[in-house]
């Protein structure tokens, strides 16, 4: 047989085993489980199953969903808690739900999950401790408004602050809620529409069918009850209808010869995939390769700074000196001092540092470690720390302007919420200050100086510490003692707050070296200064020249109030800071006040009065 009539007969073959498979589609009485929708609601499949709708196998005991008249997605948990779902991520395995009337809280006692399948996502929750008053309490920030009515007011307290900060004189303890995630009240966030605030997210872990979704497979239920993953999207098909309407032998002969067909050419497709997924590691290794830092001897960077000829600079840590690996490439080479520290933070340093890239974060290109000569090479950049742009009298600050100061904080911001959110693990830095942001030509803010920074999961919410971390004037509450709450990602805020605040005030907000550190009434808290300030509804008036200037000076400041806010619960994360900064800053709120609550010291002194507890775990 020749090519062509080969060809012609497979060709034959094909479209009438097309045919006939086509038939055998139109015979099928029932398709296993397609998809199904509440109106426009989120795509209902395995392991979510539609009451009524959808037979029982098409998904898992305790995701029954059902439909509303109105058409919305409906989730029934067990205590007669109903909540609509908002959108179902089947990579991930998580569901925005919300209360039907926005008020999570008149919902949040009844949760109970013991007998269902979901969790709260969130990787922190909090008590909450519900009041009934019959005034407005000026003091309670964390209104309820849903559960109130005329005459009374409900407001719910998180179990971080203490109670005695509050004068509830006219109010009588309602019960408590314990373990849900944050509320974000409609005080803290009014610029948060009623009905995201209210979004829940919750989280499943069995069936585990997030990774094969996310390689384009849907899972199955098998008989024995156990899940399937299945990479074809082509639901199979029961077989006994369609032999009914299969009659003649030949046809099923066909029928069987193009699964034959369609089998090898997924052998075939199969393979093909394999070997370009080989390839794609290949080439995710190659590139990996390239990004990951090298490893130089002490010779190595004898030569790249040519002797140590040019020096940068010198902390505590070590001394700085330009080199040059190649005639574009131009490197800072940070020398450790021997004899600070066990290696603890050079090894911190590389380890963290070799697995991240953002473009506001300070790229590692390599280290040293021979004998007790340790050294960390960085790319090089020109403009130095922003410390040198913010703290001088001789106009640098002048020069970068308002809008430019603005980018440069959403680029701090952005590298810090990559750290937060970006990577497998966290990564809290401990050391956010104007020193350790380096600029580059643009004014692109890189992060730097990871000495101090610390790794942990993404879902671990507490890290211990055995001694406070970071430097005066810029570490959080809790960094100090743990009675104002468990350090987490939220320290970082707080530094970020203080870094943003000085950006705007254009000097130190605290000096720590004053030499008479009892009595400096004439020395100014400038973040203290500046609530006062806008509280009072003033106008900013710091070194505004620009239209426009005044309105983004605003903003900055008030993100900045509310990064420093005392309790790390009160403080937005970064995701949330990063927003702010987008946005023109027209509708942000007030924050409350972080300096006058009863039960803390004020904050221009606590800096230097508060003793520095170790916490030994
Ligand atoms: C609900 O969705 C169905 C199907 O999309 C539609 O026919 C019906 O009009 C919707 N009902 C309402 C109340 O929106
Ligand atoms: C689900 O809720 C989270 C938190 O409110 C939000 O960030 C996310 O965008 C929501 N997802 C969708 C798809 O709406
Ligand atoms: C949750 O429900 C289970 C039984 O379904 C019960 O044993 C448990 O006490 C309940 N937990 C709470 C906090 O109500
Ligand atoms: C909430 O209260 C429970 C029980 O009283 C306690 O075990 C838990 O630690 C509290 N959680 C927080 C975040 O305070
Ligand atoms: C709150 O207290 C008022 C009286 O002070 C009472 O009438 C009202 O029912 C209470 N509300 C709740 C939800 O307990
Ligand atoms: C959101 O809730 C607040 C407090 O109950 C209310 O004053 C406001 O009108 C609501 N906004 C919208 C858009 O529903």
């Amino acid at each position: 047989m020749s090519n062509r009539s080969l060809e012609m007969s497979v060709f034959v073959l094909s479209i009438f085993s097309l045919f006939v498979f086509v038939l055998g589609e139109l015979g099928q009485s029932l398709p296993n489980c397609p998809e199904s929708r509440c109106g426009s609601g989120p795509a209902i499949r395995f392991p979510f199953r539609l009451k009524g709708q959808q037979p029982n196998y098409c998904g898992y005991h305790g995701f029954d969903l059902s439909c509303t008249e109105r058409n919305d997605t409906l989730l029934e948990l067990p205590n007669l808690v109903k909540l609509y779902v908002q959108e179902i991520d089947y990579v991930y395995q998580v569901i925005n739900v919300s209360d039907p009337d926005d008020c999570f809280l008149r919902q949040a006692l009844n949760i109970n999950f013991s007998a269902s399948p979901f969790r709260f996502k969130d990787d922190l929750l909090y008590n909450y401790t519900l009041f009934n008053c019959s005034t407005a309490e000026r003091n309670l920030i964390r209104n309820a408004p849903c559960l109130g009515a005329p005459g009374y007011e409900v407001y719910a307290i998180p179990g971080f602050n203490r109670i005695s900060e509050y004068t509830l004189t006219s109010c009588t303890k309602m019960y408590d809620i314990l373990s849900i995630p944050y509320i974000y009240s409609y005080e803290i966030y009014p610029e948060m529409s009623n009905a995201s605030r209210n979004i829940i997210q919750l989280t499943w872990s069995k069936p585990a069918c997030g990774l094969c979704e996310a390689g384009g497979g849907r899972c199955e239920l098998k008989s024995d009850g156990t899940e399937l993953c299945k990479m074809s999207h082509i639901t199979p098909r029961t077989s006994g209808a369609s032999t009914k309407l299969i009659i003649a032998g030949a046809t099923l002969g066909s029928f069987l010869l193009l699964v034959a067909f369609i089998a090898l050419y997924h052998l075939y497709r199969a393979d093909r995939k394999e070997k370009e997924n080989q390839a794609r590691i290949e080439k995710f290794l190659e590139d990996y390769k390239a990004l990951t830092p090298t490893r130089y001897t002490y010779a190595d960077l004898k030569r790249i700074t040519h002797q140590f000829k040019d020096k940068l600079g010198q902390g505590a840590y070590g001394t700085v000196f330009k080199g040059k690996l190649s005639s574009e490439i131009l490197v800072a080479v940070k020398i450790l001092n021997s004899s600070t520290g066990n290696g603890e933070e050079f090894i911190n340093e590389v380890g963290t540092m070799g697995r991240i890239h953002h473009v506001n974060v300070v790229r590692l290109v390599g280290f040293c470690a021979e004998g007790f000569r340790r050294a960390l090479v960085y790319e090089f950049l020109p403009n130095e720390s922003l410390e040198k742009f913010i703290f001088s009298n001789d106009g640098y600050h002048h020069s970068l302007g308002w809008e430019k100061l603005q980018d440069i904080a959403l680029g701090i911001a952005k590298g810090i919420e990559y750290l937060h959110q970006g990577c497998d693990q966290r990564i809290l830095h401990f050391d956010i200050k104007p020193h350790n942001i380096l600029l580059d030509d643009n004014f692109t803010p890189k992060i730097s100086d990871f000495g101090l920074a610390k790794l942990c999961s993404k879902d671990q919410s507490i890290v211990s510490m055995t001694t406070a971390r970071g430097t005066m004037g810029y570490i959080a509450s809790e960094v100090f003692s743990r009675n104002f709450g468990n350090v987490s990602y939220k320290s970082d805020v707080y530094s970020f707050g203080m870094l943003l605040l000085e950006m705007v005030g254009g000097r130190k907000n605290i000096d720590v070296n004053v030499e008479n550190r009892t009595e400096n009434s004439n020395r100014v808290f400038f973040p203290e200064w500046i609530y006062d300030h806008l509280d009072r509804g003033e106008e900013m008036r710091i070194r505004i020249e620009e239209e426009g200037d005044a309105q983004i000076a605003k903003k900055l400041t008030i993100v900045g109030l509310w990064c420093i806010q005392w309790f790390p619960v009160d403080r937005p994360s970064m995701t949330i800071v990063v927003q702010m900064l987008e946005g023109d800053g027209d509708d942000l709120a007030m924050p409350p006040n972080p300096f006058n609550s009863t039960g803390m010291p004020a904050g221009r002194h606590y800096h230097q009065e508060l003793p520095v507890i170790s916490e030994v775990e």
